[in-house]
């Protein structure tokens, strides 16, 4: 078992973070919906992608800072939001920021994340992006809305793609609920792991803080993964935009877009970014990779806006493909909640210690020095099939 500073690769960390944290919490991050083809393939279409060579370039001096909605950021990668992150180690979205403030890079806390915007806001000092879920209870999203301003939130990520939850077969068949409902079988899954219940014996954040205390109703503990469930709004659409971003007074990035009409759409409502993203696979099982559609997306709106690109990057490499095909910056899920579950803030500084050093020995070792001159010209081929590739006779 490597300690934390000895971990090469990300796939390393998960394989560390299975080992450390409780079945039911682990499989949670490390699922996709249904048959998980299309987490599957977020990951394999990046390796079918090959990176051109170029040797003989002045390479000293290199760069791997960008801007995201104008700020500077020390490279091309934020954390993406993720819920229950707190549940893959006490207090895990207060590290995980402080790791990205670190790093300096932006951390989005997630509506459903354990600990609460005040949590965050009050144990760090770096700005964070708060992400928002809209719900049935709009008085409740109204208050979220202005507690993110309250806490001085420079960004919020609004995800579209979740109106409807996707189905993971292993959330069911661990009997997963935040906070732990304590049956035989997660007690046993909790009991395998000492340290992380000490952990969690040492913190009070065990549930969904940014709703528990918020909505109207009495919620007992058990009654609170139903309540949530019950509340994402399914009649979301492009319209609500407008008043989201009206409300907040700052930036909308809007999260969750596969498909270049409606990335269109989400910049004509007023979205100041877009974020590539098929929820990590966690959605529309049968959806293209985002990498596979990224160019048409970056080809249609790219002009306009600043397109972000989520799910399946587990590597440096990873990224300088992304940026290839027009990503201005990427996101990462699972990476920091295998950091997060391997060993705490250390786990995620460690994880974006490995992106970063991948990052600037691939982009060297493709003849760039700046990050922002990556470009289809580091591409050598692609073995990814177009959208309506006809099928083979
Ligand atoms: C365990 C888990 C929880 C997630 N929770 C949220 C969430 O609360 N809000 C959201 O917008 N996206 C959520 N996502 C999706 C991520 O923001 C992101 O799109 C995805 O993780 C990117 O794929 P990657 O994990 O391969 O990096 C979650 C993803 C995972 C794995």
């Amino acid at each position: 078992m490597p300690a934390i500073d000895k971990v090469l690769t990300v796939d390393e960390m998960m394989r560390l973070a299975r080992r450390r944290v409780p079945k039911m919490f682990f499989e949670y991050a490390d699922s996709g919906s249904y048959t998980e083809g299309t987490y599957r393939e977020n990951e394999s279409d990046f390796s079918k992608i090959k990176l051109n060579q170029k040797v003989a370039v002045n390479l000293e001096g290199r760069n791997l800072k960008v801007t995201m909605l104008g700020k500077d950021i020390a490279m091309p990668v934020a954390i993406a939001p993720a819920a229950t992150g707190g549940m893959q180690t006490a207090d895990g979205e207060i590290k995980a920021a402080r790791a990205a403030a670190k790093a300096g890079i932006p951390f989005t806390l997630s509506t459903m994340s354990v600990c609460s915007i005040e949590d965050v806001a009050e144990n760090t000092t770096a700005p964070f992006w708060f992400q928002l879920y809209v719900m049935r209870d709009r008085d409740f999203i109204y208050r979220l809305i202005d507690r993110a301003k309250a806490a001085r939130c420079p960004a919020l990520v609004l995800t579209m793609d979740l109106q409807i939850l996707g189905q993971r077969h292993k959330d069911i068949r661990n009997g997963l609920s935040t906070p732990p409902k304590f049956t035989p079988y997660s007690v046993w899954q909790m009991m395998q792991h000492p340290l992380w219940c000490m952990r969690m014996l040492g913190t009070k954040r065990h549930t969904f803080r940014n709703i528990v205390g918020h909505v109207s109703g009495d919620h007992d503990l058990a009654s609170l993964s139903a309540w949530t469930a019950s509340q994402f709004d399914p009649t979301l659409n492009w319209s609500d935009v407008r008043w989201i971003k009206e409300r907040f007074g700052g930036p909308v990035i809007v999260k969750g877009v596969l498909d270049a009409d409606d990335a269109q759409a989400a910049v004509d409502n007023g979205a100041d970014a877009v974020v590539v993203s098929n929820h990590g696979g966690r959605q529309l099982d049968g959806a293209p990779s985002t990498i596979r559609v990224l160019p048409e997306i970056v080809d249609r709106v790219g002009k306009r806006t600043e397109v972000y690109l989520d799910s399946g990057i587990r590597s440096g490499q990873d990224v300088i493909k992304a940026l290839a095909y027009g990503a201005k910056s990427t996101f990462i899920g699972r990476p920091m909640l295998y950091g997060l579950g391997a060993g705490g803030e250390e786990g995620v500084t460690r994880v974006l210690e490995i992106i970063r050093r991948e990052l600037d020995t691939t982009m060297a070792l493709c003849g760039e020095r700046d990050v922002r001159n990556v470009g289809l010209h580091n591409i050598y081929s692609n073995d990814i099939p177009a959208r309506n590739a006809p099928m083979v006779q």
